[in-house]
């Protein structure tokens, strides 16, 4: 098994001279590197927006760094009922849970929604937390083909032939987190309906990006989508996550989920942080839009100059290289010419198909673009 090397890296907005192409040498020779950021998911560049900063230095002051206990013992704070609200009321779904994490989030959605006698029917690519969800209630999964309606449309039909009385699980992302992909979760959730399928979207990576004023590929899909998971970790540049759902589900998940009830409640500071992130989406209905017209434009050109990339139109662009070593010395030939983005490698992403994950975020300097074409080199 292959070991990801982590470094610290010291990532800050860089202002590019005239000449896109220059190496940024001079930065290095006073031993700091500084990366213009390819690489992380804080695509609307709020981890550092001074209203995120403000809203969660306040909450750590008045109500403690740690909420110290679970939501049911001591832990529940005003301002987590007011982030579950407005949330409920952006999303459009009935009833809000916040958790700690995502990941936490994803095993807690799979355990209420399904047990082990269920069928699950799962994209082939989604996220590790999701199928540790699925491992979690010991159910068996089948896999669709990547994004592949036609074969979900078989395993529904398949499923409900082999067990009538267990309507099936549907699971799947809308902005695949390392393809930059996006289903039609429109039809997956109208294939779900007809069959009386239950559906989880999760949307982490879509939420503040896609969907009507970023409100993610779910929206105005309440009727359909059993239930979508969230995270403040990525566009919210916070941390922390939720589940949205409608009454009956969010009822059952107050009363029997484990993931829930046993465990100390969100830092109140990354919830006034993530509330603060919510506000600034709210206002500024464009920035999706805004983003994804970047990233074409990325798209765009990678495509021109021959580059394999999967179609998409959101914030992540994935370069497909296939080998390991390639993707690496480009991963380093880019860094040290003042350009983050990571090689993603296998078990990450299915073998053969190593990459380099870049991804556009709302701050870029300008001739980023440029500069990263000049960097790229040549395609073996
Ligand atoms: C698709 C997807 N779902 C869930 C998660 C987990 O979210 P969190 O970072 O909040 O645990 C991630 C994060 O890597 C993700 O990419």
């Amino acid at each position: 098994m292959k070991i990801p090397k982590t470094r610290v890296r010291n990532l800050r907005t860089w202002s590019p001279g005239n000449n896109p192409c220059e190496l940024i040498g001079s930065l290095e020779n006073n031993n700091k590197l500084s990366l213009i950021d390819l690489a992380s998911n804080d695509y609307l560049g709020l981890s550092k927006h001074p209203k995120l900063i403000e809203a969660a230095q306040q909450a750590m002051l008045s109500e403690g760094l740690g909420a110290g206990a679970s939501r049911f013992v001591t832990g529940s704070r005003p301002i987590h009922k007011k982030l579950e609200e407005t949330l409920s009321q952006w999303l459009n779904f009935e009833k809000v849970f916040l958790f700690p994490s995502g990941f936490q989030a994803n095993i807690a959605a799979i355990n209420l929604l399904a047990s082990r006698h269920t069928p699950v029917l799962a994209d082939k690519l989604i996220h590790y937390s999701l199928l540790m969800g699925i491992k979690s209630i010991g159910a068996k999964v089948k896999r669709f083909a990547h994004n592949d309606i036609a074969n979900l449309e078989q395993l529904i039909k398949q499923s409900i032939k082999e067990k009538p009385n267990e309507p099936p699980l549907v699971i799947t992302e809308s902005l695949f987190s390392m393809e930059g992909t996006c289903p039609n979760i429109k039809e997956i959730a109208s294939l779900c309906q007809q069959s009386n399928s239950k559906l989880l979207v999760d949307e982490a990576h879509a939420l503040g990006v896609m969907g009507y004023q970023g409100r993610g590929m779910s929206y105005g899909l309440s009727e359909a989508v059993t239930m979508i998971s969230g995270t403040f970790g990525k566009a919210f540049g916070s941390g922390g996550a939720f589940l949205a759902t409608n009454n009956k589900n969010g009822e059952k998940l107050l009363q029997t989920s484990g993931a829930f009830r046993y465990t100390t409640a969100l830092a109140p500071p990354l919830a006034a942080a993530a509330l603060e992130a919510l506000k600034l989406i709210q206002a500024n209905p464009n920035w999706g839009k805004q983003i994804q017209e970047k990233s074409k434009d990325w798209r765009t050109q990678l495509l021109k100059e021959g580059w394999n990339i999967p179609y998409g139109n959101g914030p992540i662009i994935p370069l497909i290289l296939g080998s390991d070593e390639e993707s690496l010395n480009k991963q380093i030939h880019l860094e040290a010419n003042g350009l983050l983005t990571i090689a993603i490698r296998p078990p990450t992403v299915p073998e053969g198909t190593s990459r380099l994950r870049i991804v556009i975020s709302k701050n870029l300097p300008e001739n980023t673009l440029e500069r990263f074409m000049c960097n790229l080199g040549q395609q073996r």
